[in-house]
């Protein structure tokens, strides 16, 4: 069974540890740059102190011993999982994964505000979003790294090509009849878990909740968390 993770996109950390005492239960939680630039190490100590299992994504992109370091640093803080671009190459991936340890580590393959044009615009050179997907992938395994951050469109090709051991990492997950907000493809909890997914990142739908601990059980329920044993 996947694990979902609750997206913390919320300005302070006051507010995101207020929503997660709403939570009870809760198991991950991601931490991304707003909240770690404006509330630094401090809110993921809070978290890991209360036994929720943290997902960094800050989606390092540097030289390589720049990229080590950070990955130790987040290893150091109690982290479970970070993310870095595998844009950065092997020799950056390879350095990544060695300062990591055992914290989990997965590569962000082409961003989903890539379009085909957007892509080429970067590349120089006309490339198809699914094979750059797939290459990096690949990359990105031959690197040490544990998987990889893909879309609900991209996972069942991930999860056929990178086997049944590596992590993969899905947002953009809407209910039906969930707003999609700025979200284009996105795919229900149930499906990504069918497709694949072994952990699914919701933000939205339960940290804009009216209830967000009942939208936490019913993207559980969902993704079929009754039936664990
Ligand atoms: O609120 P929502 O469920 O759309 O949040 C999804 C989370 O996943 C956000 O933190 C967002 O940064 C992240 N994400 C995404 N789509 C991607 C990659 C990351 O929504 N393609």
């Amino acid at each position: 069974v996947a694990e979902l993770v609750v997206a913390l996109d919320l300005p302070t950390g006051k507010e995101a540890l207020q929503l997660v005492d709403r939570l009870p239960g809760l198991g991950w939680a991601k931490v991304g740059p707003v909240l770690f630039v404006a509330e630094g190490p401090t809110v993921v100590r809070e978290l890991t102190r209360r036994g929720i299992a943290v997902f960094l994504d800050l989606k390092w992109h540097d030289i390589p011993s720049t990229v080590g370091h950070a990955v130790s640093a987040a290893r150091d803080l109690g982290v479970s999982l970070a993310t870095v671009h595998c844009l950065g190459g092997s020799a950056m991936l390879t350095a990544a994964a060695k300062a990591a340890g055992d914290m989990a580590l997965v590569g962000v393959t082409v961003l989903t505000s890539h379009d085909g044009p957007g892509l080429t615009e970067v590349l120089g050179t006309s490339g198809d979003v699914g094979t750059q997907v797939e290459r990096l992938a690949r990359l990105a395994q031959q690197s040490g790294l544990r998987g990889v951050v893909g879309s609900g469109q991209e996972v069942r090709r991930l999860r056929s090509l990178l086997g049944p051991a590596a992590w993969i990492v899905v947002p953009g997950i809407r209910a039906p009849g969930d707003e999609a907000g700025d979200q284009a493809r996105t795919v229900s909890p149930a499906d990504a878990v069918k497709s694949g997914a072994s952990h699914v990142v919701v933000g939205r739908p339960i940290t804009a909740a009216a209830d967000p601990a009942n939208a936490y059980r019913t993207f559980q329920d969902a993704m079929g968390y009754n039936l664990r044993p």
